[in-house]
């Protein structure tokens, strides 16, 4: 069959990587891919990526035989709808189900309805109101900005007047736009966190292994977030006992929530979870594979991807099981220094070509292009590193022994990765 992958970064990398290897798929092509995804895929082309009509075409012109979505932008405007309507396999929530993302509204309400344990949360559509409320409650307060908002959507504030600042950057300077219109302010909670990523086919959900990802830029959670700068997989505190209590108490009544909503999920359902000492608790929900968890989760994947793709399009998951590697999996991200703010591309990454004899080690483009033959950096984050070891301190060894080979100018990454 002929696959189309949506996307440009290490996660839309790690997905091709996976889909290649599946004897089921003859032709593999981007929109638009990196230029470590257009030397492993048959083509990217560079459309852009909200021109759903463009994607359309394509697919029908390409015959593609299934359309996998990565990023949550097109999934939460609705090409999936899209894709559907013109009879094409697409791979990824509908506009409705993308909500939970789309919304960190929709989501909540939908948790509080059913009772999943999730932080308290109230909800304001008006400065003077959650300002009010901020003025009459204790901090710390956490406030998150309804829509989609590139990550930087969530803000942590200590004190009252941090809070202040963030809800005026909401409703007062618009910094998010539309997606700032309305506003959560939600209980603070503090525990260790863990990405739980399922399969959903509407009837049934087939959890991942877990993942661990690290959003802030600096050793030792310092400094700003940023879109993940490192993971890995397994993570020890999810012991089998607590997946079951995760399974039972969020995974499985989030599916049954969502059937009596009348909301055909269909894709991969992220679940952000922190345990705190009451439980574990949803912090968000994300409708697609997590960047830059897939980086650490996929390469510990033994079952053909694209078979369980087919199983969630065709509603066959039920049949499914999936299978893990026992090895350990670290993936670690080089940045353009200066990232997540501004940073200088266009300079070229050298050592590449020493990676791909090292075994276990799995190089994933994110910001990288091709310039006069050479590849260059392209973005914040430009590679992401991941190694399979028989622990987590050889996964470790790996991965950096094999950064230690690759240089661009102002590389920057964390060294903290998987450490204990
Ligand atoms: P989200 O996009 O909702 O996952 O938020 C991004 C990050 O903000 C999470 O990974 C947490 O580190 C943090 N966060 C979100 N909600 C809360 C909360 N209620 N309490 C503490 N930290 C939070
Ligand atoms: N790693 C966080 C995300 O994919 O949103």
């Amino acid at each position: 069959m002929n696959v189309l992958i949506v996307g440009s970064g290490g996660r839309e990398h790690a997905l091709a990587y996976k889909i290649s290897q599946s004897e089921k798929v003859d032709k593999i092509f981007c929109i638009p891919g990196n230029a470590g995804i257009s030397s492993l895929v048959t083509a990217c082309f560079d459309y852009d990526v909200s021109d759903v009509k463009s994607l359309v075409n394509f697919a029908k012109s390409e015959l593609i035989d299934l359309t996998v979505v990565g990023p949550e932008v097109p999934l939460v405007n609705g090409i999936v709808d899209e894709f559907e309507k013109e009879g094409l396999r697409v791979f990824g929530p509908n506009k409705k189900a993308a909500q939970m993302e789309g919304s960190k509204i929709f989501a909540k309400r939908l948790l509080e309805k059913y009772n999943i344990p999730t932080a308290k949360s109230f909800v304001f559509d008006d400065y003077d109101k959650a300002l009010d409320y901020i003025n009459k409650n204790t901090p710390p307060f956490v406030i998150k900005a309804d829509g989609l908002a590139a990550g930087k959507g969530v803000m942590i504030a200590s004190d009252k007047n941090t809070a202040e600042e963030s809800v005026k950057d909401c409703f007062i300077k618009r910094k998010f736009k539309e997606a700032g219109k309305k506003v959560l302010i939600e209980e603070f909670l503090s525990g260790d966190e863990v990405s739980i990523l399922s399969f959903v086919d509407g009837e049934t959900i087939l959890p991942m292994t877990p993942a661990q990802d690290y959003k802030k830029v600096f050793d030792g959670d310092k400094g700003l977030n940023t879109g993940g700068m490192g993971a890995y997989s397994p993570v020890p505190i999810v012991t089998d006992e607590v997946y079951e209590t995760i399974t039972s108490q969020i995974l499985l009544p989030t599916l049954d929530a969502l059937k009596n909503e009348g909301i055909i999920y269909k894709g991969v359902l992220y679940a952000g979870l922190i345990f705190t000492s009451d439980g574990p608790k949803v912090l968000e929900f994300n409708v697609r594979f997590g960047d830059p968890e897939t980086q650490a989760i996929l390469p510990r994947l033994k079952n053909d991807l694209v078979d369980l793709i087919d199983a969630v399009v065709d509603g066959n998951l039920s049949d499914k099981k999936l299978e893990w590697r026992k090895e350990k999996c670290v993936s670690v991200v080089l940045a353009s220094g200066g990232y997540p703010e501004d940073y200088s591309t266009g300079y070229e990454i050298k050592g590449l070509e020493k990676l791909e004899k090292m075994d276990g080690i799995s190089v994933f483009h994110a910001g990288t292009s091709f310039k006069d033959g050479k590849v260059v950096t392209a973005g914040g984050r430009v590679l992401n590193i991941s190694a399979l070891g028989s622990s987590f301190e050889e996964a470790r060894k790996k991965a950096y022994a094999a950064i230690n080979e690759i240089y661009f100018e102002n590389m920057h990454y964390r060294k903290d990765i998987a450490k204990t």
